[in-house]
């Protein structure tokens, strides 16, 4: 079956192409680099012919609260019409658990937000993906948590997973039917922020020291012990964060 990553060069983007390929389809990665560009809909529609599904695993460049907006605002946009087009039959777009939450102080969740509205009111049968923080994510926590040498995160939960099982997920989802609804799916635990990061840190000689502090924020938000865990319903997806880390560390 034919289907077309968008995002597709990125960091889950290319895992998903991997796996689906690996799996015998004919996986598609679609991304300015590769003559197709949703936000302005250059090369969509060559892309989109015969295609059974489409998975939106783009990213906008800048996750500054406008220009984020305006990415997911018009690339999704420009996707479904071009999707109608070319009767596609799924449309699956991989968001972030807790990004309705996080709305009211982030742009960048309004952002998705907007884009997960689009897709349920849109004219494609869909599968919305909601994925905890990648692994991969956890340096820019820690950087956007640094102030001279000294890491401050509040002590909260998460549950967060790797961009391998995010692949999986979306895979999964995208040979699945489509649920137009949302599915969560997470790591195989919970952590406490801060000690994840330590952790993580650790592991990689990094000597800043990671400090739990009622009063910091998860980048610049506001949040609860909560907020950033899925529902109780969420797929638990199998990479450990210790054997993870592990194997990254080596590898440099
Ligand atoms: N980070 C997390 O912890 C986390 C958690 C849950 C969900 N997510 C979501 O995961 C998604 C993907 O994240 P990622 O880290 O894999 O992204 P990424 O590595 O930054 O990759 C972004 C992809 O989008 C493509 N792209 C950029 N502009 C485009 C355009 N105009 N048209 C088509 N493709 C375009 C890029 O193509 P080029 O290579 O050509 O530039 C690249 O393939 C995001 O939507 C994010 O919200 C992230």
């Amino acid at each position: 079956m034919k289907i077309v990553v968008v995002g597709g060069t990125g960091q889950v983007g290319s895992k998903l192409v991997k796996t689906l390929t690996a799996d015998g389809h004919e996986a598609v990665a679609a991304a300015p680099s590769t003559g197709v560009d949703s936000l302005t809909g250059e090369g969509l529609a060559e892309a989109l012919a015969g295609a059974a599904a489409v998975v939106d695993v783009s990213n906008s460049p800048s996750t500054e609260d406008d220009a984020a907006m305006d990415f997911f605002r018009r690339s999704t946009t420009h996707l479904l019409e071009a999707e109608a087009d070319a009767r596609v039959g799924h449309h699956v777009v991989l968001s972030v658990v807790g990004t309705d939450r996080l709305a009211p102080q982030s742009g960048y969740s309004r952002a998705k937000s907007t884009q997960e509205g689009l897709v349920a009111a849109g004219p494609i049968p869909y599968t919305i993906v909601r994925a905890t923080q990648f692994f991969e994510f956890l340096r820019t926590i820690a950087d956007s948590a640094t102030v001279d040498a000294t890491v401050r995160l509040p002590a909260v939960l998460i549950r967060p997973m790797a961009a391998v099982d995010v692949a999986r997920a979306l895979a999964v989802a995208t040979l699945g039917d489509p649920r137009n609804g949302i599915l969560e799916v997470g790591g195989p635990r919970e952590f406490l922020l801060p000690d994840l990061i330590r952790t993580a840190l650790t592991a990689r000689g990094d000597a800043r020291q990671v400090i739990a502090d009622a009063t910091a924020t998860y980048l610049g938000l506001a949040v609860d012990e909560r907020t950033l865990l899925p529902g109780e319903a969420a797929v638990a997806h199998d990479v450990r964060f210790e054997d993870w880390i592990i194997e990254t560390a080596a590898k440099g």
